[in-house]
């Protein structure tokens, strides 16, 4: 039989790998905390029309990337993104009722049938937030110059920031006639997608990757000739918040994106790109101020983000992190095993991490795993050692040994870890052993 493999395009995280993706999700929420953004958790599947409704049926996501299906004849599909959840989720508890401005965080999978490569996956997971209730500028600047910092944190020093206006829907709407219009006699010079793409959806152009596109492209028009006095005054707005903190970015006048819900403000951090290639936009997002109101809701402004946390680990590789436990308890003999577990248990309440080998293997092959689990110090225990109430307790790296009662070896180690222990471990054998 041949052995069963996870899902194309969706990968396990191995612990020695799960120790990064930590220490980056510590670090977002941490961020976001100090941004007063709060966490919210909405559902891994939502109702089909949702993603048609919010991302537009145009898109490449909605037309061929999302993983959907029926139950009980009602169409759903695996979220592949989370801006519309939230959304949905804001609308439905009708959180404007409550605070004039929300700020909201996420992070965990999406998933989207692309064809995967490196930094780009089936299952992948977004670090993302949005801001509902104000219209900003200043906030739009603030979450750009907050990304720039978490990337430092993180150890992303290369972040390049490149911000758009796409002005309101109507000035999309004379954007896209400017753009056919300019396009259609080129028609002949475009790839096949975009010819296609000319009638559904003519802004995808400009995001193309075909060299043959990229020429046409070159001398096409860009939207902030179609920009009103308003969405100009915005987008100012923003530079100049920018300019004041001091972020570094680039108007990129042909930054379009994927997604049919946005409006004025649109930006992408890229970084890394001698480790992501093509494929190195970190960070996707923008304003979209009519969502909430297309989903039923009130008139209220959004603003929001998502950063890929794949691709934010490849590009502050670091090395995979090896285990690391303060104290490894072996044992030798039949009365050890429980004496070694509330030894440990006293270990644990001290704040020192530890692990436990009961497998009734010879000590040399315990002193193995206590070395391959990165253990500063073992504790041995054997028959004398229960019957005593004592340890035996091995400095691993000086290859010293001493034997201490169990008081005095917990706090032995934990003054040696440099961690003060907090309980009062029993002196002797604990009761039930004695
Ligand atoms: P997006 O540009 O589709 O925007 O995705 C944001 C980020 O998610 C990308 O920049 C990339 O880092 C990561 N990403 C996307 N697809 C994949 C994939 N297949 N594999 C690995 N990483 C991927 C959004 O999702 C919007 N919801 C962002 C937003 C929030 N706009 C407003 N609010």
């Amino acid at each position: 039989m041949n052995p069963l493999r996870a899902v194309k395009g969706m990968n396990d995280v191995l612990p020695g790998e799960s120790a990064r993706w930590q220490r980056i999700e510590g670090a977002f929420a941490r961020v976001m905390a100090l941004h007063s953004f709060r966490e919210v958790r909405t559902p891994f599947v939502e109702p089909t029309p949702l993603f048609m409704r919010t991302l537009g049926e145009a898109t490449d996501i909605v037309e061929k990337e999302m993983y959907s299906f029926v139950h009980h004849d009602e169409p759903l599909t695996l979220r592949p993104e989370g801006t519309a959840g939230a959304a949905r989720a804001y609308v439905q508890h009708a959180v404007n009722n409550r605070e004039p401005v929300s700020r909201w965080y996420y992070m965990g999978p999406m998933f989207r049938a692309e064809r995967p490569q490196r930094g780009r996956y089936r299952q992948f997971s977004q670090a993302g937030a949005e801001i509902f209730g104000d219209p900003g500028p200043a906030c739009d600047a603030e979450m750009i110059d907050m990304l720039v910092g978490f990337f430092h944190d993180i150890g992303i020093a290369d972040s390049r920031v490149e911000i758009n206006s796409l002005g309101t829907p109507g000035t999309r709407d004379k954007y896209k006639e400017a753009l056919v219009a300019y396009l259609t006699p080129k028609m002949e010079a475009l790839s096949d997608e975009s010819r296609q793409r000319l009638e559904v959806n003519p802004l995808r152009i400009l995001d193309s990757k075909n060299p043959r596109d990229v020429e046409v492209v070159k001398g096409a028009p860009t939207i902030q000739g179609s920009l009103d006095a308003d969405d100009i005054a915005h987008f100012k707005g923003v530079c100049r918040c920018l300019d004041a903190l001091g972020t570094q970015y680039k108007v990129e006048p042909r930054l379009v994106r994927g997604l049919d819900y946005y409006t004025r403000t649109l930006f992408e951090i890229k970084g890394a790109t001698d480790k992501l290639g093509a494929g190195d936009t970190l960070v996707g997002g923008g304003r979209y101020d009519r969502m909430i109101a297309e989903l039923g809701g009130p008139s209220v402004p959004a603003i929001g983000f998502a950063a890929g946390l794949e691709r934010l680990l490849i590009a502050s590789e670091t090395a995979p992190e090896g285990q690391k436990v303060d104290a490894f308890v072996a044992t030798l003999g039949e009365a050890a095993a429980p004496y070694a577990l509330t030894l440990a248990r006293d270990l644990r309440r001290a704040g020192l991490t530890c692990e436990v080998d009961a497998r009734k293997s010879s000590l040399k092959a315990q002193l193995r795993r206590a070395n391959s689990a990165g253990a500063r110090f073992a504790l041995i225990v054997g028959d004398v050692e229960v019957a005593e109430g004592c340890v035996q307790v091995k400095d691993l790296a000086a290859q010293s040994q001493e034997k201490l009662s169990r008081r005095d070896a917990v706090a032995s180690v934990a003054a040696r870890v440099g961690r003060d222990g907090t309980s009062k471990p029993p002196d002797g054998p604990p009761k039930e052993l004695s």
